[in-house]
This record gives structure tokens, sequence and C-alpha cells, in this order.
């Protein structure tokens, strides 16, 4: 069994698809042990009418300490931390104790639209302004630097002309649901080393 923490701070919907995967027995070695938010959200509210342990570390109150609170909370208790649209970010010790073993998942194809500042709505408003034809997601590894760890996995989603950001990120965000829980499916059966920041499936 391979025992993961999901960290969120809005909706939720990519835990959720992690835990409807686990339920219809798609992951069928995964248990969820923690799940995170830095604020409240509405996904912690889903999350503990589902019955999971949650755990509220309000950005706000915990500002530098964060990341000790989540090594607190996980340390020696999961194999891998997913990160499912958290928006706080992780220091380089969490990281260091998590090496290659925190995912996170990102809606565009990085390193397009990714980076400081790009989360959310900006990255859909950003890629329909450069007018892409093709944008996506992407599921990588953490490390220090925002959004450039090695990735594990990538998703197309065609931009068409009428995309507003509203829409484009609806597309992407379906896509994101299976991306997610095939790289969890990934994680829990295959070995996957990083050689030269590039994964390797073994
Ligand atoms: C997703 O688009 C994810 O890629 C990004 O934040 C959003 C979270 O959505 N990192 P949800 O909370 O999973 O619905």
């Amino acid at each position: 069994m391979l025992k993961i923490a999901i960290l969120i701070s809005g909706g939720g919907s990519n835990m959720e698809s992690i835990l409807d995967s686990i339920d219809s027995n798609y992951l069928n070695n995964i248990e969820v042990v923690k799940i995170i938010s830095d604020r409240e959200a509405n996904g912690i509210e889903k999350a503990k009418q589902r019955g999971f342990d949650t755990l509220i570390l309000d950005r706000k109150i915990y500002k530098g300490t964060l990341s000790e609170k989540i090594l607190e909370a996980l340390e020696n208790k999961v194999d891998y931390i997913v990160l499912a649209g958290f928006l706080s970010i992780i220091d380089e010790k969490l990281i260091k104790k998590f090496e290659n073993k925190i995912i996170n998942i990102h809606p565009s194809l990085i390193p397009s639209f990714c980076g400081e500042g790009m989360y959310g709505m900006n990255v859909h408003r950003a890629a329909i302004k450069k007018g892409v034809k093709f944008s996506g997601c992407t599921v990588h590894f953490v490390n220090e630097e925002v959004d450039a760890g090695a990735i594990i996995k990538q998703e197309v989603v065609e931009v068409l002309d009428d995309d507003t950001p509203e829409v484009l990120q609806k597309r992407i965000l379906k896509k994101e649901h299976s991306i997610l829980p095939d790289v969890l499916k990934l994680l829990s059966e295959k070995e996957i080393i990083v050689v030269d920041d590039k994964v390797k499936i073994l």
C-alpha cells in the first residue's frame, strides 16, 4: 500500500478525482492518510464528509512555519505528498525530506505558463493571450524552483478560437482529473527515478 497525503487550497476537484479512483478500485493500492489545506477550503469539507482525516494549517497563522507543520504532520507517515491545487510554496527542508516524493499538478504544458504568479485563471488567461493552439496539464515532481521539477506526465488540450479562460480551464480540468490518478497508479506500480532532471520509468 502506497500511503499518500493530499494538500489542497480550493474546491478540491483533483482531490476528489483521486478519492473517486480509489472508490472505483482503479487505484487499488493507494491509501489516503491525511488531507491538509492551508485555508478554509470547500475541498476540506468534502474530505471530512467522506470520512478522511483532515487538517487545516492556516497560512496566515503559520506563515513562515507552514512547511515545518506539514512535515510534523506527515513525516514517517506517508510515502508521497500530492499537491492538488495547493497554493502555498513548500520550503527546501520539506522538499529535501521528501525528495522526488512530492508531486504537483499544473494546468498548462510546462515550461509554458508556469512559475511565480502562474496559478488559477492567470494560466489560462496567459495561454489565450499568447494565442497558443494547444495547452494542457502537467504532473511533475516538486523541487526548489516553482513548477520546475522533473515532468512525470502531460496531456494536451486544444485551445479553440472562441475559448474564454473559464471555458479552457474547464476543459483542462477534465483532463487533470484523469492524469493525476494515472500518475498515482504509475507511482504505485512502477519504480520511478529521476536522472538528469528527467523522469525514468523502470
Ligand atoms: C487545478 O487547475 C490545478 O491544476 C491547479 O489548481 C487547480 C485546483 O483545482 N494547481 P481543484 O481545487 O482541484 O478543483
